[in-house]
């Protein structure tokens, strides 16, 4: 049965090419995005009855609301929700603001909150749906640079694992993608921010914007194929609750998983010494 998908920052990158997969599978889509010329323009191509442009910056709950709103008026359903929105910041923890790192939660977690509830009520009254959450290798791993990014990242894990346990009875499954490297606009010199050089002891190793920047148009992941697996995982009777996108991301999160494990068995016994005696 066709489906109609809600995806954010729908405007370039992964968000774009999800809904153009969504399309070519014969399937509804709700393109979502802050600057509505930007969306229309990079959808051009597709664009027809099966697909609806919306206004919304994630950053803001009554938009967000007044999106999910919009889109029931135009298409009356939403099966597949797909959090997608968002950006990076990148440089040593002590040299972000905290103004960066709010700005940055801002949209990166508390966008997908925003939009999760503003969706989940009506994922409930039709007992069905899918949330994907656009997480990272940066969601399960820690990287030198990616404080903040990371943590909003691994708490958009955390609350689509906590919030699966909720939903489930509804018929509402939640899976985050933690895709490596691919080639979207995200490390574009407009989109990403940066900070350094403001504390000496780090200027020894560089600017953080020197060492992501390169990875811009290099990037080995394809975002149009990764837009054809969520049609895939869209279309599973059980989705998987996380999803590693990219053998770069497979190679480092197989070996750091293992290693967790291995640490694990190590201190089992001491993990246990802490039980009380009843
Ligand atoms: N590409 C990668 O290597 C990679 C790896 C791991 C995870 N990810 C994640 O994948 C997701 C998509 O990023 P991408 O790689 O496709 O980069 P992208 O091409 O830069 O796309 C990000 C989209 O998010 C939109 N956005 C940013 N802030 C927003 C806000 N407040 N409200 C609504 N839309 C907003 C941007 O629209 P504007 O034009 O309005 O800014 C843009 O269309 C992000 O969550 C990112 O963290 C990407």
């Amino acid at each position: 049965m066709s489906k109609v998908w809600f995806i954010t920052g729908a405007g370039s990158g992964i968000g774009a090419a999800t809904a153009r997969a969504a399309l070519k599978a014969g399937d509804r889509v709700v393109a979502t995005g802050r600057n509505l010329d930007k969306l229309r323009n990079a959808l051009r191509d597709v664009a027809g009855e099966n697909l609806a442009f919306v206004e919304l910056d994630v950053a803001s709950e009554v938009q967000a609301k007044a999106a999910v709103d919009e889109a029931m008026k135009v298409y009356g359903r939403i099966d597949v929700l797909v959090n997608n929105a968002g950006y990076s910041l990148l440089g040593n923890f002590e040299e972000l603001s905290t103004a960066e790192i709010e700005q940055l939660i801002a949209t990166n977690f508390n966008g997908v909150m925003f939009v999760m509830r503003a969706v989940l009520p009506v994922m409930r009254m039709q007992r069905s749906g899918l949330i994907i959450n656009i997480s990272s290798l940066a969601g399960v791993v820690g990287f030198k640079h990616c404080g903040a990014y990371s943590a909003a990242k691994f708490a958009v894990e955390g609350l689509s694992a906590s919030v699966a346990h909720e939903v489930e009875p509804f018929g509402i499954e939640i899976t985050t993608i933690e895709p490596g490297f691919f080639r979207t606009d995200l490390l574009d010199a407009h989109n990403a921010k940066y900070a350094g050089g403001t504390i000496e002891d780090y200027a020894a190793e560089g600017k953080a914007e020197a060492m992501w920047s390169g990875y811009h148009g290099t990037q080995q992941g394809d975002p149009a194929k990764l837009g054809d697996i969520l049609v895939k995982i869209a279309g599973m009777d059980k989705p998987p609750k996380q999803f590693v996108a990219g053998s770069d991301a497979l190679a480092v999160v197989k070996p750091a998983l293992e290693a967790r494990l291995e640490e694990l068995r190590a201190q089992q016994d001491l993990s246990s010494s802490t039980d009380g005696s009843f």
